[in-house]
């Protein structure tokens, strides 16, 4: 990591900036840290790649031999693009026209349904020929925060659980083929006890789907974003599943494939936003910095309030003083308030940790505003992966009538 950084200021010189940089090993070490605590069960990870499409991320991910999930068809196709088999592929739809799903369902991968609307269509047109994922609301409050919480009772993901006598209407009158339950109840989801409660949840429901072999407990495992926040505890969580598993199993007797999709453990870390601070406001109480980017780039401290660790790399013994870090649109886009950071000049290079997950991949043109490049460091070496976006890019589409 340490060499990482010394190559930050080249890079940035020779790329420009904004930048995203994005370190291959480190999604590596993530993989790994999940293959080893997992080794005790049989379980399938798949890469969440609404976090990450870039398609050299995905084929790198890909080699590493972990699976994909995709949230959207065109995820799906990205996929395929990127090499992925359709069996490697997981598409966990919500919200979308069951035509998206007969798409997926042609092109051959597994499918997570989540309204009892499009499960009957499923079971309608495919009834027991292609096996299929019921995602659940589990009625679990877990999450960083509100906006990242997803299984709680206001939560419009996944069929809620109390609905469950209407699904084994569809799915005895349709003949349906019900392979797996899914629940996905939150991001940045540190307590192990958080998917034991999820997988307590799902067990009530096992013996209401005899042909069930997949038990998918979603994602959000916690990364630190923080420099004192610690990740969850894969480890600790793999022999808590275990755990919980024995004691079904005496009871059902039965094995299951525990499926995850993890998102930001595999890329959040990998990832660096570098940005230049094109001014320094002293306006009495604050110092802003501002930086050569915006919540065009990176929206999830405005979204989510999420917290991003910064470092200047240009003054790094720099006297410490306390800054409040903004971008350049025309909207109020904190960064960070009152962050203490080694004295800030005009033309010095900040860096935004925890950047791979949901950073690029969320960015839009907002004030006409180019989307930055994105690098891959791989054996030390620096590659461009996405070109900095250019004029043409903002008409691409547009048809001059007027
Ligand atoms: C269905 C599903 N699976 C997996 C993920 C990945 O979550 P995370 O990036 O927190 O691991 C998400 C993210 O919201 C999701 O909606």
């Amino acid at each position: 990591m340490k060499i990482l950084k010394e190559q930050f200021e080249s890079i940035a010189q020779k790329f420009g900036t904004p930048l995203y940089v994005y370190h291959a090993e480190k999604i590596n070490e993530q993989y790994q840290k999940l293959v080893t605590a997992f080794s005790i069960l049989d379980t399938q990870f798949f890469y969440a790649c609404k976090a990450l499409t870039n398609i050299n991320i995905l084929r790198y991910i890909k080699e590493l031999g972990c699976n994909v999930d995709c949230s959207s068809i065109n995820e799906v196709k990205l996929a395929i693009l990127a090499g992925f088999e359709p069996q490697r592929i997981l598409y966990t739809s919500n919200g979308i026209a069951f035509s998206e799903i007969e798409e997926a369902a042609e092109i051959g991968v597994h499918i997570n349904i989540d309204s009892l609307s499009n499960l009957e269509k499923f079971g309608k047109k495919y009834g027991h020929s292609y096996p299929v994922g019921i995602r659940i609301r589990p009625n679990i409050l877990a999450g960083g925060n509100l906006k990242i919480s997803t299984g709680h009772d206001g939560s419009k993901f996944g069929i809620p659980i109390n609905q469950l006598d209407k699904i084994e209407e569809i799915v005895s009158s349709t003949n349906l083929l019900i392979r797996s339950l899914h629940i996905h109840t939150g991001s940045d989801i540190k307590d192990p006890s958080v998917f034991v409660k999820g997988m307590e949840v799902l067990f009530e429901l096992i013996p209401h789907f005899p042909e069930l072999e997949v038990i998918d407990l979603g994602g959000g495992f916690k990364v630190p974003y923080k420099p004192e926040e610690k990740e969850t505890d894969v480890i600790l969580l793999a022999q808590k599943i275990k755990e919980t598993f024995n004691k079904h199993l005496i009871a059902g007797n039965k094995k299951f494939q525990v499926w995850f999709e993890p998102g930001k453990f595999l890329v959040s870390e990998c990832g660096f936003l570098l940005t230049k601070v094109t001014v320094l406001k002293n306006a009495g109480d604050i110092i802003f910095a501002a930086v050569d980017s915006g919540f065009n780039h990176l929206i999830r401290p405005m979204m989510y309030d999420a917290y991003h660790h910064i470092e200047n790399i240009s003054n790094p013994t720099g006297e410490l003083k306390v800054y409040t870090i903004t971008g350049n649109i025309c909207e109020t886009d904190t960064f960070a308030a009152d962050r203490a950071l080694n004295e800030i000049r005009e033309g010095d290079t900040l860096v935004f940790y925890n950047a791979g997950a949901y950073g690029f991949e969320m960015s839009s043109n907002y004030n006409a505003r180019f989307k930055p490049a994105e690098i891959i460091i791989k054996e030390g070496t620096a590659s461009l992966i996405r070109k900095r976006d250019t004029w043409d890019d903002l008409l691409k589409g547009q048809i001059g009538v007027l």
